[in-house]
């Protein structure tokens, strides 16, 4: 069965439809530029423009970089703040001229694809997706199960928003070498994380798990396992589509 996922990111809009035996897409994915300001109806606009390139009339299942509950966005970290409480939901079923929505956080939906498709199939113990891209995103899995809305970028470290030391914009925007990110800033994330959930395995997933090589490392000290994200790009995109195929199977 096929079901069609979009990714929304702060810099980019992207989708495609989702092979869910596989998990991969079936088509090359479509991207438009996020506009800026991101405002709720210019973003619906483009997701609505992302899902009509490939003339899909389906379900569709979309991320957000925020908290979401039902399909209402409660945070905007890294967003215009003008999200909080829109109903995400039906403000893109309304722009797609009624298909059904699914809402989920960004994170959710990668932890979700890695879960079945990537770096934690077959993990049944606690395990831990972290995204490190503009902000830090995660996911959290126990039995295979997901607590949604983990939020763990926000944890307070040194006093900072974690995400803001330890994200992989904290490195560029700061110009900090790969040993010095790795080593002061995502070790002593990754121990704090640790010593909260105490997780067999850490997946580590967002634009930098294509460098893994560059920064695990300098990993040192971490109990659990920590391997880098296997769907890569594609991640956000299979999650929101099997999270569309599941609330479908309930409805
Ligand atoms: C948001 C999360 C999101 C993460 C990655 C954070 O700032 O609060 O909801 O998953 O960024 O986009």
């Amino acid at each position: 069965m096929n079901v069609f996922g979009v990714d929304i990111g702060g810099s980019g809009i992207k989708g495609a439809p989702v092979d869910l035996a596989r998990g991969a897409l079936t088509e090359e994915r479509y991207k438009l530029l996020t506009p800026q300001p991101a405002t709720p109806q210019d973003v619906a606009d483009r997701v609505a423009e992302v899902v009509g390139h490939f003339g899909w009339t389906g379900p569709i299942g979309v991320t957000f970089p925020g908290v979401v509950t039902g399909t209402t966005v409660r945070t905007a970290a890294n967003v215009d703040p003008s999200w909080i409480d829109t109903d995400a939901g039906a403000l893109i079923g309304a722009a797609t001229g009624g298909l059904p929505v699914t809402v989920l956080n960004d994170a959710d939906a990668a932890g979700v694809a890695e879960m079945t498709f990537g770096a934690g199939r077959g993990r049944t113990g606690t395990v831990i997706l972290l995204t490190l891209g503009t902000g830090i995103g995660s996911a959290v899995f126990t039995g295979g199960r997901l607590v949604p809305n983990t939020e763990l970028g926000h944890l307070e470290l040194k006093g900072h928003d974690a995400e803001k030391r330890a994200s992989s914009k904290a490195r560029e925007d700061e110009d900090l070498t790969w040993e010095h990110w790795a080593s002061k800033r995502l070790r002593k994330y990754l121990a704090h994380v640790e010593m909260l959930f105490s997780p067999e395995l850490f997946i580590l997933g967002g634009g930098v798990s294509r460098k893994a090589d560059k920064f695990l490392p300098y990993l040192e000290g971490i109990r659990a396992e920590i391997v880098p994200a296997e769907l890569r790009n594609d991640a956000g995109i299979v999650g929101a589509a099997m999270a569309a195929s599941e609330a479908g199977r309930e409805a």
